[in-house]
């Protein structure tokens, strides 16, 4: 789909930018085989993501062929412009596309959303000098990364010899939608202490704390939980299943973590898998973000006691911004 003339930028050179639709999805799956290590999520999201509200899905093209992809998507009461989805078709890479694909994309944003001031975006890869130039880091998170097969699993899940600290706990509260708007929206919110830069990072997602974001992170079908709902310690946001490239019926588990407290986190989790596990066909992988000194402790957890298997080491999560 054409995408409106922006004054002072010439859609000129080899490369023509317009907006996704439909009927691109075939070739981006193909531009897209094998990376993030089998657990794209972009697959998943296309179809939703090109009519979302205030969101463009931009497509570089060179000869009719789509060659690139990047997604801007405008959060925090209009003043933050989330990059996300980029990807180059692997015989494109290494020359430059994805820089001349964001700054169309940042003229695009700044044509169409003059409120924005920030550029944001997360990252698990090692950036360049030049980027580390470009970018003010706003916070990391480790990343845990577990593989199971969700039968095998789901039949020992009951039988578990589970630490009694965990099973001394109360059980964590599975907050209703009144209760996310309470513990993590409001100006203020309870968790405040609890989110790296006060950022709640959602899937990749970081969002602000604040009350217009709410909304939108109740489209999801997400379960939040929390030890407790008077003075919270910790905090847990699981995705829905949804399938990745992995393999054939492989699916896919994102937690967020916020907060350190070991039991909490243990029993958040057990808590988040013996809801999906059971639901789930074949291979499972489920990845962690938490913070680092939690990585750990976590990793001999989910290995020793709960017997899922490392799918890689420890690795981090960066939140980035630079200004628009
Ligand atoms: C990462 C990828 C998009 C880079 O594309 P490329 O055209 O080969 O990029 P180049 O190495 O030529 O780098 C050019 C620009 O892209 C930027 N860039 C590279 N990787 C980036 C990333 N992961 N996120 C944001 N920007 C990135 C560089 O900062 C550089 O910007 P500049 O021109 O303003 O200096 C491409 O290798 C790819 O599709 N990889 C597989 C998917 C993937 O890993 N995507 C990253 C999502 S975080």
């Amino acid at each position: 789909m054409k995408i409106e003339a922006i004054p002072g930028v010439p859609q000129d050179g080899d490369m023509e930018f317009v907006l996704a639709t439909d009927k691109e999805f075939e070739e981006i799956i193909s531009i897209s085989h094998g990376i993030y290590g089998g657990l794209d999520y972009l697959p998943s999201r296309y179809h939703s993501w090109i009519n979302e509200k205030d969101r463009m899905v931009v497509l570089a093209k060179k000869g009719g062929m789509v060659i690139g992809l990047l997604s801007m998507f405008i959060i925090d009461n209009g003043e933050t412009a989330l990059l996300e989805g980029l990807r180059v078709a692997p015989w494109e890479r290494g020359r430059g596309v994805a820089g001349v694909l964001q700054r169309f994309c940042c003229k695009l944003v700044k044509h169409r959303y003059p409120s924005v001031r920030v550029l944001r975006l997360t990252r698990d890869d090692k950036l360049s000098a030049k980027e580390l130039n470009k970018y003010r880091l706003i916070s990391t998170q480790g990343i845990l990364l577990l593989g199971f097969n969700a039968p095998d699993f789901a039949s020992r899940l009951s039988s578990l010899d589970l630490p009694l600290e965990i099973t001394r706990q109360p059980p964590p509260v599975l907050l209703t939608p009144e209760d996310v708007r309470d513990v993590f929206m409001e100006q203020g919110g309870l968790l405040k202490d609890l989110l790296p830069s006060q950022t709640l990072i959602q899937d990749w997602q970081p969002f602000q704390a604040l009350p217009t974001n709410h909304d939108l992170l109740l489209r999801k079908s997400l379960r939040w939980m929390v030890d407790d709902l008077a003075v919270p310690q910790v905090a847990t946001i699981c995705t829905a299943p949804f399938p990745i490239p992995a393999g054939p019926h492989c699916f896919y588990l994102n937690i967020d973590v916020f907060g350190t407290e070991l039991w909490c986190v243990q029993e958040q989790l057990l808590c988040h898998l013996r809801a999906h596990v059971p639901t789930l066909p074949g291979e499972v992988r489920c990845q962690l973000f938490l913070p680092p000194e939690m990585w750990k402790p976590m990793a001999d957890f989910c290995t020793s006691v709960l017997g899922l298997h490392l799918e890689k080491g420890y690795t981090e999560q960066y939140l980035l911004e630079s200004d628009m």
